[in-house]
């Protein structure tokens, strides 16, 4: 089923999408090389907690951390811990938090000094697919408007598109329906109804859009070693468009 969020609803979610954007802001600014992961973490932990919200990612299915932050070649659901951040790394900060039981959920990839040109562009472009998919957010539009739209521009890049992994409602649960590939069909799927709240997440390769799974039961990287970068929103469907809830 997917719920249509009242006026209150949307302001407890507006609350919790506000502080995800702070946050990411906060730990933009700690991001340097010879930090380590697990300080990131721990620090985003800080930050979500000073402000009255609670990790939605901190054991969920016993996820270890507060954030997922996946580095390089990691796709997502990275752990913190004692890995050091280098220049020329591109760090992706998973931030998801609930308020009065309202969820938000967004990510961005980071450069980190001086980093390729191609992870350069990869930042650029995965970035852009997300601004192409919100693009097609409006009611009446179809869920495949949006998938359609991201893979679209995905593939006109030659990036790979993650299919394991996809965005999805939001509000109660971090996790509601529907689900949201970032391949589809245009012109397919729910309609959009105003009200309706979603997180759309692009993870796009550098190389194959083949991934797997670490040791630890969490970290997805891709197959072939490239990196690879992820950027969500948290929006909500409007009569005329979208608001993004974890926005400036
Ligand atoms: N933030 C992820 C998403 O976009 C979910 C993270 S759950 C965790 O859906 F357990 F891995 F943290
Ligand atoms: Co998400």
């Amino acid at each position: 089923m997917v719920s249509i969020k009242s006026d209150r609803e949307i302001e407890l979610m507006k609350y919790a999408g506000h502080i995800n954007y702070l946050c990411h802001k906060y730990l933009e600014s700690k991001l340097r090389p010879g930090i380590t992961t697990g300080e990131l973490d721990k620090l985003a932990g800080e930050f979500i907690t000073s402000h009255g919200c609670i990790s939605s990612s901190l054991g969920y299915e016993g996820y270890p951390g507060n954030i997922c932050i996946s580095v390089n070649d990691e796709v997502v659901h990275g752990i913190g811990g004692k890995r050091k951040i280098k220049n020329g790394d591109i760090v992706s900060l998973d931030i998801c938090m609930s308020y009065k039981g309202y969820h938000s959920d967004s990510a961005a990839t980071y450069p980190v000094g001086t980093i390729t040109k191609e992870k350069e562009e990869l930042i650029k472009n995965t970035k852009d697919a997300l601004m192409e998919g919100l693009k097609m957010v409006k009611e009446g539009a179809k869920l495949g408007d949006i998938s359609n739209a991201i893979e679209t521009y995905a593939h006109r890049h030659h990036l790979g598109v993650v299919e394991e992994l996809c965005g999805h409602g939001i509000g109660t649960e971090l996790h509601e329906d529907p689900d949201i590939p970032n391949f589809g069909e245009k012109g397919t799927g729910l309609t959009l109804k105003a009200g309706m709240t979603f997180a759309i997440e692009p993870m796009l390769n550098l190389g194959t859009k083949h991934v797997y799974m670490l040791d630890d039961d969490w970290t997805i990287v891709t197959a072939d070693g490239k990196p690879s970068a992820h950027f969500e929103h948290t929006v909500l469907v409007t009569k005329t468009g979208y608001k993004i809830l974890t926005g400036e």
